[in-house]
């Protein structure tokens, strides 16, 4: 049953990246401000029923979103810096354009050794995604009940543009001791980059309206407390607070998929 309520849910998550129509008009964003995806922070104060804030949505070219590959094929296929040469042959990328720079980007991320305290993985394929995932939480989930996905969710025909946005419903708070974010790296197939780590964090379902009207369920996380984080952090210059002032919290673009275990009620 949960393995069902699982693949219902990735289904579902790359069924909405897919039936999306994409249109983003990146000129007009970058007049708007220089950095439209640094609109993303903010913190616990602004968690508010009726708060405004500019938001900068970010939304993946659905034409550029990675096929996903069966297991069986995924693991046929060396995922390795030291077999990048062979892999830019196997899949005809000239070794000095921009793809097979990003194709090692992936492979090194990927092959880094996780932080104290983390957990972190690359899956190659939905399957490895699923069972990567029962790794981290037990087949228990941790909460007696599995594993459950979340991701932030656009509207029909959603346009990627900085606006204001106005919080709409009470924000929810999401029960979730252990939080495992994955997110869409770029790769000639899809490769989803895993990680959880043990910290103070407080997972969010915020629904929001834009001004044009669009209304965005999104998923946001607060990070407790950022003593140990680095001073240059970037949330901190957005934000104007320095480590362990503050709680800093961010939103999450809808490629970002966020499992937390999941209890029946
Ligand atoms: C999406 O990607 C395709 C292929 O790279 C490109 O032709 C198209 O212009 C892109 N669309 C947008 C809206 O950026
Ligand atoms: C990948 O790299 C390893 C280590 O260098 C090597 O043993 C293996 O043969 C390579 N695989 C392919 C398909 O080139």
């Amino acid at each position: 049953m949960q393995e069902k309520a699982i693949i219902h849910n990735f289904t579902l998550i790359f069924f909405f990246l897919l039936v999306l129509e994409t249109n983003t008009s990146y000129a007009s964003m970058i007049e708007t401000s220089k950095d439209p995806s640094l609109n993303v922070f903010f913190t616990p104060n602004d968690l508010k029923l009726g708060k405004s804030m500019p938001i900068f949505f970010s939304i993946k070219n659905i034409s550029q979103i990675p096929k996903p590959l069966t297991q069986k094929i995924a693991e046929k296929i060396p995922f390795s810096t030291t077999n990048l040469s062979y892999l830019l042959n196997f899949f005809s990328i000239s070794e000095a354009s921009p793809q097979a720079k990003a194709m090692e980007y992936t492979l090194t991320q990927c092959e880094l050794e996780p932080m104290e305290g983390e957990t972190k993985f690359c899956a190659t394929s939905l399957d490895s995604l699923y069972h990567l995932t029962r790794g981290v939480f037990g087949s228990d989930g941790g909460g007696g009940g599995g594993v459950k996905a979340e991701a932030t969710k656009y509207p029909k025909n959603f346009k990627t543009e900085l606006q204001k946005y106005t919080i709409l419903e009470e924000p929810i708070r999401i029960w979730a001791p252990k939080i495992l974010s994955c997110h869409l790296m770029p790769y000639p197939y899809l490769v989803m980059y895993c990680h959880s780590q043990v910290s103070d964090t407080m997972l969010y379902k915020v629904v929001v309206v834009g001004e044009n009207g669009d209304r965005v369920e999104a998923l946001a996380i607060c990070h407790v407390d950022t003593s140990e984080w680095d001073s240059d952090h970037v949330v901190f210059r957005v934000l104007n607070v320095v480590p362990g002032a503050s709680a800093v919290c961010h939103f999450y673009p809808q490629d970002n998929i966020v499992f937390v275990p999941h209890v029946e009620s």
